[in-house]
Order: C-alpha cells, then structure tokens, then sequence
C-alpha cells in the first residue's frame, strides 16, 4: 500500500489485572490495507492487545486511535466498524446460518438475509445444514471468521483463528484472509502463536513478548535478513539437479516457517524447543 493511514493506533498501552501488569507500554500501528500479523508465544498479551482495541477491557493507561478518533464516543461508533473473532460463542442446535442471524439482528443488520448468504458463500458453508453441536473444529473455525465479516466490516481482528486446525483448515483461513484484504478492502489484524504461520499470509508484523510490542516489521525487513532467495519452483528436484549441476550448493532446504521464526528468537530469545 502506498499511502500509510493509520487504522489503528496504539501508543503507551498498559494494563494491568490486579497488581500484575500484563501490558507494559504497547505501541503499535495497523495501516489500512495492512494484513497485520501480531505474533508472540502464549501469554505474551495478544489477546489483551485485542481487548484494548476494542474497548473490551479497560486500559490503565495511554492512547487507543481508531481511525484516527482517540475520543470515546468516537472511539465506540468506529470500533463498530471492526469485525471480530475473539473465542466463539454459538448456539449448539441452531445452524451456521441461524446463529449468523442471530448475530445480525444483535448487530442491527436489516434485511440480514442476502449478507447471511454472501458470508456463508465466502466461508464455504453455504450448504452446511447440520446443527452446530456437529460441526468439526475447521467449521466453527470458519463459521467464527463469517460471524467476524458479517456486516462488511472496515477492520478485522482474528485471534488465533487457526488454533487447533490441521493443515487443510489452515490454509482455508490463510486464503480467506488474504481475499478479505484483496477483493474486501479489509484491514485485517490477525494473531498467532505459531512463530511462522503468518509468514506468508501477513505484510507486517508486531512481534509481542512480556507485555510489550518489542518490533514492528515488514516482509521487506525479513527479506533484508536473509542471506539466501527463495524461489518457488514447480520441480524441486529438477531445480536441485541443476543448481548442483552449476556448482551452486545447497546450503539448507528450509521449511516455509524458518525465517520468521528464527527472527523472532533472535530478537526474543529462546529456542524453538
Ligand atoms: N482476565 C485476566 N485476569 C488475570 N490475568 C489475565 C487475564 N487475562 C489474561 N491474563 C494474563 O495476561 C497474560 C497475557 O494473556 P493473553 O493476552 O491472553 O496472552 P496471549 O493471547 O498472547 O496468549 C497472561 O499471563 C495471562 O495469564
Ligand atoms: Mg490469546
């Protein structure tokens, strides 16, 4: 993107829970059009990160900028504009489509019916009849990020949305994603643990470790990193037999995750096991 208009702005953050401060100072900015991945191991704060977006949580201190409003009443009609998927709520008997409308009326959707359609296409469950107590973790998954674009929302925030999903799911919601951005115009905010998962999904990344946003980078940054190309080839073995043939040695295959992985022990600490 080539204009850089802040979405999302956070600036000194802090929080606490009783006397432990979990935030301690977040900083941190979420560009429009961005497809922001905010990374960090378990308990580094993600989620609370969320919740202060939101308003879901009270911050002690410092500043929330939606759009550039930093004030309440402002703050409260933009935050209006983000979807969410923060832990799923759905009712067990009902069907994907009727919990969705249950969640457009709490929304305020009028004539729900041609968005609860376009959102179960986008999702894949345009045909899925059964009730929700029967859905596999992949479709609540999905059903969740469709509760979450219900509406059309400007931003969208994904916490974790491929806990738990075997590869299949993963990659489902990794398309879905990048096509929110690129058909939708979303702005889309999206967590993981899994160091390398956004790796390719994501242009920008916040790296979350002991309660603050230690840095914001770019795929260009990672790039930058890297003392080797990748490139994506539709014969690897051929591929290999003519490097080999040209004197060019392989030095390391690596799995997708590595780089960005490896960038954030680097800046963290730690290691992979
Ligand atoms: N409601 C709460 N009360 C007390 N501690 C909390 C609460 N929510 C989160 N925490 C603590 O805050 C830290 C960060 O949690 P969280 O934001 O959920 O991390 P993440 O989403 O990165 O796994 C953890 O140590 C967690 O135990
Ligand atoms: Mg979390």
């Amino acid at each position: 993107m080539s204009d850089t208009q802040a979405m999302i702005k956070l600036e000194n953050i802090k929080k606490s829970y009783g006397k432990i401060e979990i935030l301690k100072g977040v900083n941190m900015q979420i560009n429009k059009g961005d497809i922001y991945g905010l990374i960090g191991k378990n308990g580094a704060g993600k989620t609370t990160i969320f919740k202060m977006i939101l308003g879901l949580s009270e911050k002690n201190d410092g500043t929330v900028s939606i759009e550039g409003s930093t004030n309440e009443k402002e703050l409260m009609q933009n935050r209006s504009k983000i979807g969410f998927l923060v832990g799923t709520k759905f009712y067990n008997y009902l069907s994907a489509r009727e919990n969705l409308k249950y969640y457009a009326t709490v929304k305020g959707i009028k004539n729900s019916k041609e968005e609860i359609d376009r959102v179960l296409e986008v999702v894949g469950l345009k045909d899925e009849k059964k009730p929700f107590k029967n859905f596999s973790l992949g479709m609540t998954q999905r059903l969740g990020i469709g509760n979450a674009i219900l509406g059309n929302p400007d931003i969208l925030i994904l916490d974790e949305p491929t806990n738990g999903l075997d590869p299949q799911g993963i990659a489902d919601v990794r398309h879905m994603v990048q096509r929110f951005r690129d058909e939708f115009g979303m702005t889309v905010i999206v967590s993981s643990h899994i160091l390398g998962e956004l790796e390719h999904t994501a242009d920008r990344f916040g790296i979350v470790n002991g309660g603050v946003v230690v840095r914001e980078i770019t795929q260009d940054d990672l790039k930058e990193k890297q003392a080797s190309v990748e490139i994506a080839v539709d014969d690897l073995p051929k591929a290999k037999e003519v490097l080999t043939a040209n004197n060019i040695r392989i030095v390391r295959e690596v799995e997708e995750k590595s780089t960005l992985e490896d960038y954030y022990f680097r800046l963290v600490g730690g290691s992979k096991e």
